[in-house]
């Protein structure tokens, strides 16, 4: 079974070499994974790692961050860049608190309607406070996809990719398997050049229902 055989060289990479050391990987609380994903959505995991905990300890909670005085915002997010991130942000925690009682939704469709979470973010969210089997790709997922699923393709379309996504997926335990597949990915960043040239991306999730053209093909090629 090669899905098998894939989930278990992902997983063994993780178990030997995944970042299992990370802040945000260390505590599920849904504002700390928000908060951590809306910065590696842009900025790299090194200095993330430099800002989260001093972010984390200045606003703790979305309460913290829904009162904070704008100024004290953007001095907290100084180094991270674009800082409409951290503006969205604080506009998050005050609908979290205003509409959802200070507790965050779990189902993406809802996450994705808050300010600067878009379709991937909304699942990764999902992923990692919650352990929803969700089904979603962003840079080192697509890339890990693409080497092992279509070497030998000129031009790889998300719409392609998804259903190989969900097929794949270790559903009780999503948030491990997407930490996996993040760190592979990041891996593969060094030893397969050019990845992305090759990747057909789609900003909104909604254009890949209903299209498993060609992954039948590559489902039977394995
Ligand atoms: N761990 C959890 N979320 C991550 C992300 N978006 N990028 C890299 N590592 C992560």
């Amino acid at each position: 079974d090669l899905v098998r055989d894939f989930q278990n060289e992902v997983m063994e990479f993780y178990d030997t070499k995944g970042r299992h050391d990370m802040e945000w990987r260390l505590r599920f609380d849904p504002y700390r994974i928000v908060v951590s994903e809306v910065m590696l959505q842009q900025t790299q995991v090194p200095r993330v790692a430099v800002m989260y905990p001093r972010f984390i300890e200045k606003f703790p909670d979305f309460a913290a961050l829904a009162a904070a005085p704008q100024t004290e915002l953007l001095a907290a997010w100084q180094g991270m860049g674009y800082n409409r991130r951290a503006l969205n942000l604080q506009k998050l925690a005050v609908r979290v608190l205003e509409e959802f009682g200070g507790v965050l939704p779990e189902e993406p469709e809802v996450l994705a309607a808050l300010p600067g979470i878009g379709p991937a973010t909304s699942c990764s969210i999902a992923a990692f406070a919650f352990n929803r089997p969700v089904v979603f790709i962003e840079t080192n997922i697509r890339r890990v996809f693409i080497h092992y699923f279509f070497s030998d393709t000129a031009v790889v379309d998300d719409r392609d990719l998804f259903p190989l996504v969900e097929a794949c997926l270790l559903p009780d335990r999503a948030r491990e398997w997407y930490w996996a597949l993040m760190d592979l990915g990041t891996a593969l960043k060094t030893s397969v050049p050019n990845p992305n040239r090759r990747s057909r991306q789609y900003v909104k999730q909604a254009a890949f229902e209903g299209s498993d053209r060609q992954v039948r093909g590559a489902l039977l090629r394995l």
